[in-house]
């Protein structure tokens, strides 16, 4: 978990979505959650409708957290979070080799030293009337609410799978 949440407070993770039709996409997360939630282990990841990966979670079964080894592949971490896919394809730029995950549908980054193999299970919004007044003002100048999508943990590899 330390390698988790170092990471997303330094340059951030990936997260690799592949919906059902099989697009698949990176884009770098600073923020998630790990917790207990229906008696399950859950990571939750926030999601901006404006990101070219909304579109892809909201049709996807599936996602993978990437934890890159420490101090490791920033260039690409700022790459896939500077860069949209609606653009160029991201997986090609950084030359990232996709695994197949435990099941069809996730797929993870090669080298990673750290994967979340997560089952979608719930979905929800962050609504504006319901946010605090900075917050608002902090995060949300341009309306660009936050989706939030519940991962089940199915599986983790450590150890640059
Ligand atoms: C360190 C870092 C953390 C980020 N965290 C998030 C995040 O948690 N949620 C989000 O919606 N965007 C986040 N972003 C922004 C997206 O990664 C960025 O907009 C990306 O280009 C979206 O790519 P896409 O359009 O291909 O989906 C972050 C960017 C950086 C650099």
């Amino acid at each position: 978990m330390e390698k988790l949440f170092s990471s997303l407070e330094d340059e951030g993770s990936f997260l690799v979505v592949e919906n059902k039709e099989g697009a698949i996409n990176v884009m770098t997360i600073g923020w998630a959650q790990v917790g207990i939630v229906w008696g399950r282990r859950i990571m939750s990841v926030f999601i901006r409708p404006s990101r070219y990966t909304h579109s892809l979670i909201e049709r996807a079964e599936y996602f993978s957290v990437c934890v890159p080894p420490k101090g490791k592949m920033r260039r690409e971490l700022s790459f896939c979070g500077s860069r949209s896919a609606r653009d160029l394809n991201k997986v090609k730029e950084c030359g990232f080799v996709l695994e197949n995950g435990c099941r069809k549908g996730i797929k993870f980054i090669k080298g990673s030293a750290l994967v979340y193999e997560c089952r979608i299970v719930s979905r929800s919004r962050i609504f504006k009337e319901e946010t605090d007044k900075g917050i608002k003002r902090d995060y949300y100048p341009g309306n660009d609410y936050h989706s939030v999508y519940y991962g089940e943990i199915i599986n983790i590899k450590e150890g640059n799978p």
